[in-house]
């Protein structure tokens, strides 16, 4: 049977780093407030030549040369992104035209925080479904250009980033041992819209609007919904958590990831952690995660995965590949 492998990935970060001292003097907060509730300790803020196009295209690039491939090679790119740099045309068509590609097909995807792990069950059934060889599934933000920097309760929360990978269709013997993705599953539920969402829009106020969050509600749902995907997840596959070699889940808050490891039974020790360092980037902190680990040689060729995400929507999902 095709399974969908990755055959590359990379990562961009913008230039500037503000910590959490940064903030002082610009909302009543602290360092120590902002370690002890979410885990962050800095996070990267894009500057005005820095969007989400072109931090997607310096992942897209990473990613393509990690895997040894061109443009050329691609038949699709897939970006997930709550953040474009136009409402229309797609973000995805832009970094298509940045990377010289000129056949093939592009488009973006909004989950907004599970944006990634939505593209990435794309692009496989993309490519188990044959209409594709290699896509190219990117994961970019700015949210710091929809922050109310006014309001403390979610401003330091968030910060820009992008991370690509590309996917291959592969021949595998339909079993777990097999590379590739080998088991997804997607949920959302719009009760929960008001909990975490833009407050403008092209079809409403006509605005680009600001994001607006109740922090504690959102934290109430989050580690049960985690919970519950990962382990539809794990039957589809026939798995427990005792056979992951890494956790790779969304980086929005720290106590979020521990909760949820510690309710699956995860190990510490395998858990990607790297919302110190790059704050909540929505669709971009799985695949900025995924990219820390495997340069770093925690996540080895052969190793099993499982990626997992919760934002906005609600929207949820976990998806299990073997790297
Ligand atoms: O990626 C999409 C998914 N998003 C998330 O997963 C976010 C989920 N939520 C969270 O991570 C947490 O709820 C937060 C980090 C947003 C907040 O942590 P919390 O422990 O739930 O705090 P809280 O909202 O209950 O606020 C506690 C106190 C409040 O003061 P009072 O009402 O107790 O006097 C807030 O006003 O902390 C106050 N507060 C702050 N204080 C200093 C809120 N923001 C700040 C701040 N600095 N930046």
């Amino acid at each position: 049977m095709i399974r969908s492998v990755v055959r590359g990935i990379g990562s961009a970060l913008p230039r500037r780093i503000m910590k959490n001292t940064d903030f002082e003097g610009v909302v009543e907060t602290s360092d120590e407030w902002i370690v002890q509730r979410t885990g962050i300790r800095q996070r990267h803020i894009a500057a005005d030549d820095e969007t989400t196009a072109s931090l997607g295209e310096a992942a897209a690039r990473a990613a393509l040369d990690n895997a040894g491939l061109t443009p050329a090679d691609l038949d699709l790119i897939v970006l997930a992104t709550s953040t474009p740099n136009n409402t229309f045309p797609a973000t995805a068509v832009d970094i298509q035209q940045r990377l010289g590609m000129r056949h093939g097909f592009a488009f973006d995807m909004q989950a907004v925080c599970s944006g990634f792990v939505y593209a990435v069950t794309a692009a496989d059934l993309y490519l188990r479904g044959g209409q594709a060889k290699r896509v190219l599934v990117i994961g970019s933000e700015t949210f710091s250009r929809i922050l109310d920097w006014n309001d403390r309760s979610t401003c330091v929360l968030f910060g820009d980033g992008a991370g690509a990978i590309v996917m291959e269709a592969g021949e595998g013997a339909g079993t777990i041992a097999d590379r590739g993705v080998l088991a997804a599953s997607l949920r959302s539920d719009g009760t929960h819209k008001e909990k975490l969402y833009v407050d403008g829009g092209p079809s409403t106020t006509g605005t680009v609007g600001h994001l607006r969050m109740e922090g504690r509600e959102v934290f109430k749902h989050a580690v049960g919904m985690i919970t519950d995907v990962i382990e539809a997840t794990y039957a589809q596959a026939g798995i427990t958590s005792a056979d992951l070699d890494w956790f790779v889940p969304h980086q929005a808050n720290k106590r979020i990831i521990d909760a949820s490891a510690r309710k699956l039974g995860i190990a510490e020790e395998k858990v990607v952690v790297t919302v110190d360092r790059h704050g909540n980037t929505s669709a971009a902190s799985v695949p900025l995660a995924l990219a820390v680990a495997v340069a770093d040689g925690r996540i080895k060729k052969g190793d099993l995965v499982l990626l997992e995400a919760m934002g906005g929507g609600f929207t949820w999902g976990a998806v299990l590949l073997r790297w």
